[in-house]
């Protein structure tokens, strides 16, 4: 069994989507330094905007909630072809796509360009890497040849590197170290600990739908990459949401009928420092909503930082999707329907 692991794992993930989960200290390492070396804009800025879609969104996400309780100016992420109104002389502009020919993100960028926005591009090359050296930019050039979701920390953490030298916030450097240990455990663990339990998670959302919870706004872009993940990776549907907010509507939701709530697999995504509030409307959820699931599992942030404990849960989520991959018998790498529809929008562009 362990001599054929090698060529059995091949099968499964010819293209090592399994191995580029288990990259994610390294990446973050290297992600990192890029900030340390890119050129700072020349501004004080008043409003930080975030440029980009799927897998190259999620990491404005991330930085939003980093930010949220530290930045003295707010963070928007925005995935649409607009901009917000506000966008202008004062706003810092990251605009962040992987390949760099991703269409919403290019339009954002261009106006937000139109309005005198300082913009700092982030890519692996395409069509933004070359305006932006046109226009002579701030520019992150990330390494290529890999699928977007993949490249996550190349995607947020220069954002937030970059901010710390600007003064925006203070440095992180000691919490990313947190979090770069805490990944290479997770990846070294594999049996057990939280890979372990990724194993166990990729088995209970088999043949169910994915209910990705997170028990605080804080986790909430973590939830919307579990459920991304899933179906990206395991080419399987998935729906998130949040505390506070699902109180409001979709606990309502679950008077759903018997045969299929067993279908819904809930996965409620904890954090220790979340607020006793949060706590209690969990445990009360708990018992009058998720009753008739097929199932309810949780799975805790790890660390002490911010960074360590939102990437600690991406991990464990990546793993538990690459799991869920292999047990449906899908190749997790190739997204051949987001390309198709590209191709489509080009033709008809
Ligand atoms: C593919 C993926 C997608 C892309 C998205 C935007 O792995 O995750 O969600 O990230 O279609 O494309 P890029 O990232 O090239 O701007």
């Amino acid at each position: 069994m362990a001599r054929d692991e090698p060529r059995q794992l091949h099968q499964q993930d010819p293209q090592g989507m399994r191995d580029l989960i288990l990259r994610l200290p390294q990446m973050c390492d290297e992600a990192w330094q890029l900030a340390t070396k890119a050129t700072l804009p020349r501004m004080a800025p008043k409003v930080i905007v975030t440029l980009g879609m799927g897998g190259s969104g999620i990491g404005g996400d991330l930085l939003r909630a980093v930010l949220y309780d530290e930045a003295p100016i707010p963070t928007i992420s925005v995935k649409d072809y607009r901009i917000p109104a506000s966008v202008g002389r004062d706003t810092l502009v990251f605009a962040c796509s992987y390949s760099g020919n991703t269409e919403e993100t290019l339009a954002g960028y261009d106006e937000a360009l139109q309005r005198g926005a300082a913009c700092v591009a982030i890519t692996s090359g395409g069509e933004l890497l070359r305006r932006a050296r046109e226009r002579e930019h701030v520019t992150i050039v990330i390494p290529g040849g890999l699928p977007p979701r993949a490249a996550l920390p190349y995607l947020f953490l220069p954002m937030l590197g970059l901010l710390a030298r600007l003064g925006v916030v203070a440095s992180y450097d000691a919490q990313l170290s947190e979090a770069v240990q805490i990944l290479r455990q997770i990846g070294a663990e594999q049996g057990s600990g939280p890979a372990g339990l990724a194993r166990g998670l990729g088995e209970s959302l088999l043949h169910r739908i994915p209910v990705i919870y997170s028990a605080s706004p804080f986790l909430e872009p973590v939830a919307q990459r579990w459920k991304d993940q899933m179906n990206e990776n395991a080419k399987t549907f998935a729906v998130w949401n949040t505390f506070p907010e699902l109180n409001h509507n979709e606990t309502v939701g679950w008077g759903v009928d018997d045969v299929l709530a067993k279908t819904l697999a809930v996965v409620l995504l904890r954090d220790r420092h979340e607020t006793i509030q949060l706590t209690r409307r969990v445990t009360i959820t708990r018992e009058l909503a998720f009753q008739k699931a097929g199932s309810v599992q949780e799975v805790s942030t790890t660390g002490e930082g911010k960074l360590a404990r939102l990437l600690s849960l991406i991990m464990v989520g990546d793993l538990a999707s690459w799991h869920l991959a292999t047990l449906r018998g899908v190749d997790p790498t190739p997204v051949p329907v987001i390309e198709e529809l590209k191709r489509r929008l080009a033709k008809s562009g």
